[in-house]
């Protein structure tokens, strides 16, 4: 095993009682102790709770999940942090920031900064170079486009003057949000393009996936020139797996298992996870062999806020809301049109569906089988010319800080407009292009922004999204109560 364990003046992002190598990005009462396998950590509606169910600390500091297996003082934890529901807010990086000066381990060019040329020498640099670390919380994926795919790199507009323009000439930059490391018993797909869902179908594979995923991350982001044993990435798996998240008090509806709920982590731990389990497209626990004629689906995927419905008084009522707010997510109707992965793989122009009909994995809301989805998050900017701020695209959302690639399909010359090609980078497939999977639903409050690049800076401006791109016409008090129930979650 070649791990070390390190205690450098800067960098430690977990804290570590007495130590002197605490940071101010933790926070969080525990318990069950500094070491003990629940974590508490307050938020701005509420606070969070994680629980280890393996037998775990949450802050295990003796796994190689917090220990320090690169070259660049980066660990796990440095972007899976505990205080936020084990990915990390754009909120708390600029904490980290102003405390260290850019120094912490995040802020490193390899993949935090807009460029890996960019000048990091000053913290008015840094400042500069981390922008996207800083703004939106996201780290820098380097994909290049494979020789075989259908479609060529027709032209990049990156304002950080990287994509592209890397040695090999085809290296594209990806923006994208840490996925939480955390209720991974529920996975189908690993990664937002699924590119670590080497097996599927079953927890053995998803196992052998995250263990693979634990050595790509120490190689990409700690730069380790050398591949992890085979032990550690049993090690870090083990705990990882272990781990569940999720709300565990409103500061409105106070304790979310009073009163007949069943939120926080604890009820989650103890629902099962089937691969393929109420998918409404019907394809087999491998997302193959898809017929939505044969499809059992349930659309009440969160039943957790039951007991909180028609209540009225005093925290009844923002109880009601989070109950109001549930009961819209499993069955508002939603025309789902023009989605890559649903309308054009059933050629069914419009599919009569609800949130659930992709967030449908019970109790956790992503996806059961590996489905890929273009909602349009990464649709680019509308510009001044089309009648747009160049910031905004065409469903509201803040993208023009990404780089814009235009990709031109081989056979036809056809042009798409992306930020992110998403899944098309890993399968080489025109169809597949800004197709992403849909997340798990747990732990969203307190890891802020949202969406794989950011771009919804609070849990209403993801439902504003939902609410431009499928015309939904929600009332303000709708809004209200989708969010209550999100940040409830
Ligand atoms: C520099 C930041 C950084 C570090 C360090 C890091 N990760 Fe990640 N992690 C990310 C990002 C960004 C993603 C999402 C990338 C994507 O999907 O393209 C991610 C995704 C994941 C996922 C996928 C979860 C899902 O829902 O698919 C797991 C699991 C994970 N990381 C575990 C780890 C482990 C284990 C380590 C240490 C060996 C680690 N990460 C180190 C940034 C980091
Ligand atoms: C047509 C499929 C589809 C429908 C319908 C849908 N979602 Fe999503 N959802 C996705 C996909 C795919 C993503 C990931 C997109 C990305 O980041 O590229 C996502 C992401 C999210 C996220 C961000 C999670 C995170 O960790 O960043 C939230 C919140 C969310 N959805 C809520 C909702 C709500 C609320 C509704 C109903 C109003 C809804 N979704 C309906 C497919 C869908």
């Amino acid at each position: 095993m070649r791990y070390q364990s390190r205690c450098a003046a800067i960098g430690l992002a977990f804290a570590v009682a007495g130590a002197t190598c605490a940071a101010p990005s933790v926070r969080g009462q525990d318990p069950g102790g500094p070491q003990g396998p629940i974590f508490t950590v307050k938020n701005e509606s509420g606070a969070a709770r994680t629980i280890n169910v393996a037998g775990f600390s949450v802050v295990a500091t003796d796994n190689p999940f917090f220990l320090d297996l690169g070259v660049n003082g980066r660990r796990c934890v440095t972007c899976h942090q505990p205080a936020n529901n084990m990915s990390v807010s754009a909120a708390d990086i600029r904490a980290r920031f102003e405390a260290t000066g850019g120094a912490d381990p995040i802020f490193r060019p390899n993949d935090g900064s807009t460029s890996p040329l960019a000048d990091v020498s000053t913290v008015d640099a840094r400042r500069q170079a981390y922008s996207m670390l800083l703004t939106k919380g996201l780290i820098r994926i380097g994909i290049s486009i494979l020789p075989t795919a259908e479609f060529d790199l027709y032209k990049v507009s990156d304002p950080y003057g990287y994509a592209g323009k890397n040695a090999s000439g085809n290296e594209l930059s990806l923006f994208r949000r840490p996925l939480p490391s955390t209720n991974l018993a529920f996975l189908s797909t690993v990664m937002w393009d699924g590119r670590e869902t080497f097996q599927k179908g079953s927890p053995a594979a998803i196992h052998f996936d995250l263990a693979d995923q634990a050595n790509t991350a120490t190689l990409g982001h700690a730069q380790d020139p050398l591949p992890i044993d085979q032990a550690t990435r049993e090690r870090i798996f083990a705990y990882e797996i272990g781990l569940y998240t999720a709300q565990s008090f409103d500061d409105a509806a106070g304790d979310l298992h009073a009163a007949g709920a069943r939120g926080g982590p604890e009820n989650l731990s103890r629902e099962p996870f089937v691969f393929g389990v109420n998918d409404p497209l019907g394809c087999d626990q491998n997302g193959a062999n898809c017929d939505p004629k044969t499809a059992v689906f349930n659309p009440f995927v969160f039943t957790e806020f039951d007991a909180w419905a028609n209540r009225a008084g005093g925290r009844n009522g923002a109880r009601a809301a989070v109950a109001r707010g549930q009961a819209l997510f499993n069955t508002l109707l939603i025309p789902i049109t023009g989605v890559a992965g649903i309308n054009d793989d059933f050629n069914l122009p419009t599919v009569f569906g609800s949130c659930t009909t992709c967030h449908d994995t019970p109790h956790a809301g992503d996806h059961s089988v590996p489905a890929p989805l273009n909602i349009g998050i990464a649709d680019p900017p509308v510009s001044f010319a089309d009648g747009g701020d160049g910031i905004h695209n065409a469903f509201g959302l803040a993208v023009g800080d990404m780089p814009v690639y235009a990709l031109r399909h081989k056979m036809t010359g056809t042009l798409k407009f992306v930020t992110d090609p998403g899944r098309a980078l890993i399968t080489g497939k025109w169809r597949d292009v800004g197709r992403f999977k849909g997340p798990i639903l747990r732990g969203l409050a307190g890891r802020a922004p949202y969406f794989h690049n950011g771009s919804a800076a609070t849990l209403l401006d993801a439902v504003n999204f939902y609410d431009v791109r499928f015309g939904l016409s929600l009332t303000n008090g709708q809004k209200a109560d989708l969010v209550a129930f999100l940040r409830s979650l």
